[in-house]
């Protein structure tokens, strides 16, 4: 063995490897905040991931035997895999990629658990009492939930499989028998036996049924919240099963993974004014969405719809014009379109700000992601608690695409399913225009009283058609 080798595999080297790629992927964390900062922060965490990649690598008895070749295999296809998927996915399908990643992330961890049990036994060990049997019965259970749910959560997604609850009568129990049956197998193992095979199996068996009958009856709409909870699982499992392998990077960044991925799920659930508990139990989102025009909606009295032309005057000649974006406008890709018509408002000496919902579209952060790729200037953008203070001195609020997220029965309807969801209240605006293909409901599924307000006007058309034609309107006046 060289100097360098041995030197390169010295623990203190590796750990100081380990302690520059957390500083990293903090370093980028912290460069998430921000979209302007965000494709930076991802790089930096990237190498920092890299580095501690090749540490592991670096630690004796890693690269040994057919290690080498396997390692390589595995980066090859990943990488051949990875790469392409994560280039060619369009914005809106970004959910669905993220549950397919985190669920790969999951079902690794369960196969690491396996592998564990495989080598005490090959080694002839006996009965599987060592210290790092608990953390692996953990990842064992939760990577194995996380797999199948993330896998679930995908083909709701892609709509492989129905959007639609899918509930089974006696569900809940069904869902606390299996979990029983991970935990006793777990606690059979941990206090040693001569039948591990058989309790292991069992552990990877009932966790792999669990995760599936846990998403299962989630709506398709709701799974981002889902996903987001699963990554925080995942991230948890990883953790674990870095305490099993003694392997530090792994704990520090499946934490990294778990606290956030629990905050961002809290987020999510806070701001759509549900209880994380109560989306795990299933509820609106999929096909219990009754549309809009439904029984009621005859009370709410007309609609009145408008035309480019209208609004360009009504535009230009404002003050004040704010722009809520919603799920529409990803839809519609109109991000670009709607940067056209915020600089010929500028350029008629119209303020214009964007009114930015936390939930608006189908990710967190959606609709930042899709304005900075549009170059629209960050400091446009206002946060939900900042322009609702606005709206009062606002002349017309531009609604592209949005529909829930501005929905006033969420403050005035005790009876609606979002009732208490905060939104933006662009109902005290001067006037409304809104920019939808049709009557249609949104997520919620719920009719929107917006809609029939008399300062209300309709634009019905796709966003990124309508957007450009009012644009041409207000160029020629
Ligand atoms: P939604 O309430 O879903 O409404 C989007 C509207 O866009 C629809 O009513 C649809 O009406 C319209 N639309 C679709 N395609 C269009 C196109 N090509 N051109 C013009 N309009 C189009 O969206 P939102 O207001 O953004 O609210 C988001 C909802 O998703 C909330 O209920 C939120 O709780 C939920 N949610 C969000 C997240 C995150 S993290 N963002 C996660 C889970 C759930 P038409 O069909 O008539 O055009």
């Amino acid at each position: 063995m060289t100097a360098a080798t041995i030197f390169l595999q010295r623990t203190n080297f590796i750990d100081a490897c380990y302690i520059v790629a957390f500083a990293l992927f903090i370093y980028g964390m912290s460069g998430l905040t921000g979209p302007r900062t965000a494709v930076r922060g991802n790089m930096i965490a990237a190498v920092g991931m890299a580095i501690a990649v090749v540490a592991t690598l670096l630690t004796p008895h890693v690269l040994s035997g057919s290690a080498p070749w396997l390692i390589a295999l595995g980066l090859v296809i990943g990488t051949a895999v990875g790469v392409p998927a994560a280039r060619n996915v369009r914005m809106t399908a970004m959910p669905q990629m993220v549950a397919l990643f985190n669920g790969v992330g999951g079902g690794a961890v369960a196969i690491i658990a396996w592998i564990e049990y495989r080598h005490h036994f090959a080694a002839g060990g006996g009965v599987w009492i060592q210290k790092s049997q608990i953390p692996t019965l953990f990842a064992a259970i939760v990577g194995s939930i996380s797999f199948w749910g993330s896998n679930i959560a995908f083909g709701k997604l892609q709509e492989i499989l129905p959007g639609r609850p899918i509930k089974l009568p006696g569900q809940t129990v069904i869902n606390g028998v299996l979990f029983v049956i991970c935990v006793a197998s777990a606690i059979v193992l941990a206090a040693g036996t001569h039948s591990q095979g058989l309790f292991i199996l069992g552990i990877l068996l009932a966790a792999a049924i669990l995760g599936n009958m846990v998403v299962l009856p989630i709506g398709g709409a709701d799974m981002p919240v889902v996903i987001s909870l699963l990554n925080a699982f995942t991230g948890l499992s990883a953790a674990a099963t870095g305490i099993a392998l003694n392997n530090t990077a792994m704990i520090v960044a499946g934490m990294i993974v778990g606290a956030s991925g629990t905050i961002l799920t809290n987020l999510m659930a806070k701001a759509m004014n549900r209880s994380v508990p109560a989306i795990v139990a299933g509820g609106f989102g999929g096909a219990i969405a009754a549309p809009a025009g439904g029984p009621g909606v005859e009370d709410r009295g007309p609609v009145r719809s408008t035309s480019p032309q209208d609004v360009a005057i009504q535009l230009s000649y404002a003050r004040q014009v704010v722009i809520a974006p919603g799920y529409g406008m990803a839809v519609a890709q109109a991000q670009h379109a709607v940067r056209e018509l915020e600089k010929a408002l500028e350029n008629k000496g119209v303020t214009v700000k964007f009114a930015i919902h936390p939930v608006a579209g189908r990710m967190p952060g959606h609709m930042n992601v899709l304005l900075a790729e549009a170059d629209v200037p960050y400091d446009l953008l206002r946060e939900m608690d900042e322009i609702n203070p606005e709206f009062g001195r606002t002349d017309v609020t531009l609604v592209i695409g949005a529909n829930d997220v501005t929905n006033p029965a969420a403050k005035n309807e005790p009876g609606s399913p979002i009732y208490g969801m905060p939104i933006l209240e662009v109902d005290q605006s001067g006037s409304v225009i809104v920019l939808k293909r049709s009557m249609a409901s949104g997520f919620a599924g719920i009719d929107n009283p917006l809609f029939y307000d008399p300062k209300t006007a309709m634009l019905f058309g796709d966003a990124k058609q309508s957007v450009s034609d009012i644009t041409s309107e207000v160029q020629a006046l």
